[in-house]
């Protein structure tokens, strides 16, 4: 199976002739044993996501971009798990180093490695000369945290700024910066909240401006709020170069240049967020890179381990000469950077650079894009398709032009193509779509097949159902 995933990456032929297979709902091998794994866990678990309870069941096996349920019955992962599989399910070489290590040798408190040696080489070797000061984390939230806690000790100053529509993890700090609405409503922190500015959605501009006529008004618009903050200049300015919560959403780069620009002038940090859209997703190890940026942090999680969890905070030489950032402990945990997440980091980074999945996302992302383009003129209601490498997504408006999104109408279609045999996610009446950078172009279009056919199903136009 594994080799069969490394050819298919040089063959683009799929690894499982999965789209000649009956309906998944329908196959004869259902027992109803993954819908009881879940049912079991339901009497003492709490606290799951819409995703996990929408869905029901539990997986047992995945390989590559296909994952197996407790029935046999076999899925295409058009989520990459949250966008933590970069490299695909349980890719062979990374499976082979996490094993390795974790028989060899588990961790001693945050005590050097050889894991951890070739892991921050390799990002060393990856990230531009000036972001070279790396902390490791367990975590994207946890790295969200540290960043937070370093600005304000390196500026003396404690608001930070984020943006609406952001997501940049639960616990207290990081909520404090997120914008979802949705997350915002459980509680958030005063302390150190610098507000919430609008984020450059083109498809519901802020300004109410048109994209082929707006002359990206949001660069200036995005200044003004700034300068309007500069009576309590906050410690930080925290960006995600796209927003993946949102619906994969990516902004004018003069957006994300204006920020960085005021920063400078005011002595501000920049920060970008990269935990989702960053190690290759965007067709580029790094989605700063594409826009022109320089941060002052880097921010990385998800995919960087290929599933295993950790998070990477990347410092300048300005933020790391600070002295208070050098205080003994001011980045250490129980588990962050522990030998086996870098050891299946550092395999993460090796795979994608020598086989080629960052270059994969460059040309299968085109693939899924020209398709979901042709679905929207096919689905009055599927509008605005969008999408960079492999962070691709699209709005659901049952209401034609100019209405809101359906956030019903996006948790039917994830059903629909669920039944077919297609993960989806949707959040606030949007698709993500961020496959595992293995993806292969005859996957994309068996996805797109099945997306359409889900699409056809919960067609709001067809009326009552
Ligand atoms: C941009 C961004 N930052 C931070 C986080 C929080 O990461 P974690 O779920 O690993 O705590 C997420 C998670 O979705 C994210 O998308």
């Amino acid at each position: 199976m594994s080799t069969n995933l490394s050819s298919a990456l040089v063959t683009n032929e799929p690894a499982v002739d999965f789209a000649t297979r009956d309906h998944p709902e329908s196959s004869p091998d259902s027992e109803g044993r993954s819908e009881a794994i879940y049912a079991r866990e339901q009497k003492y678990l709490m606290g799951l996501s819409g995703s996990a309870r929408r869905l029901g069941r539990a997986f047992v096996r995945a390989q590559g971009c296909q994952v197996y349920d407790a029935d046999g019955r076999q899925y295409l992962d058009f989520t990459a798990g949250v966008g933590i599989m970069s490299t695909g399910h349980c890719h062979p070489t990374v499976v082979a180093e996490v094993q390795r290590q974790f028989a060899a040798f588990v961790g001693w408190h945050d005590s050097a490695s050889e894991a951890r040696a070739q892991l921050v080489e390799l990002l060393a070797g990856l990230l531009p000369e000036r972001l070279r000061h790396l902390c490791l984390f367990s975590g994207g939230a946890e790295t969200v945290e540290a960043a937070l806690r370093l600005a304000r000790c390196h500026t003396g100053r404690s608001r930070v700024v984020g943006f609406s529509g952001s997501y940049h993890g639960k616990t207290a700090a990081a909520l404090a910066v997120t914008g979802h609405e949705a997350r915002r409503g459980w509680w958030v922190p005063e302390e150190g909240h610098g507000g919430l500015l609008p984020y450059a959605d083109c498809n519901r501009c802020p300004f109410q401006l048109e994209r082929s006529s707006c002359n990206t008004f949001c660069a200036e618009g995005v200044r003004r709020s700034l300068e309007a903050l500069v009576v309590d200049l906050p410690a930080a300015v925290i960006v995600e170069p796209a927003q993946g919560t949102q619906g994969n959403i990516i902004p004018p780069p003069e957006f994300l240049c204006a920020i960085q620009r005021w920063c400078r002038e005011r002595g501000v940090l920049f920060i970008c967020d990269e935990i989702l859209v960053g190690c290759g997703r965007t067709g580029a190890m790094f989605a700063f890179e594409s826009a022109g940026l320089s941060p002052d942090m880097l921010l990385l999680g998800k995919g960087i381990a290929s599933g295993y969890p950790m998070g990477v905070l990347a410092l300048s030489d300005e933020v790391a000469a600070s002295q208070r950032i050098n205080w003994v402990s001011a980045a250490s945990s129980s588990f962050g950077g522990n030998p086996v997440a870098a050891a299946a980091a550092a395999a993460t980074l090796r795979v994608l650079c020598d086989e080629g999945l960052i270059f994969n996302a460059l040309r299968v992302g085109p693939t899924l894009l020209a398709g979901l383009r042709d679905l929207s003129k096919r689905f009055d209601f599927f509008r605005n398709p969008r999408g960079r490498g492999l962070l691709l997504g699209g709005d659901l408006v049952p209401d034609g032009r100019g209405g809101q999104r359906s956030q019903a109408l996006g948790e039917q279609v994830v059903a629909e193509a669920r039944a077919r045999g297609l993960l989806l996610m949707s959040t606030s009446g949007s698709l993500r779509i961020n496959p595992p950078l293995c993806i292969s172009e005859p996957e994309a279009r068996v996805g797109l097949e099945r997306l359409g056919q889900a699409l056809a199903a919960a067609d709001p136009g067809r009326g009552p159902r």
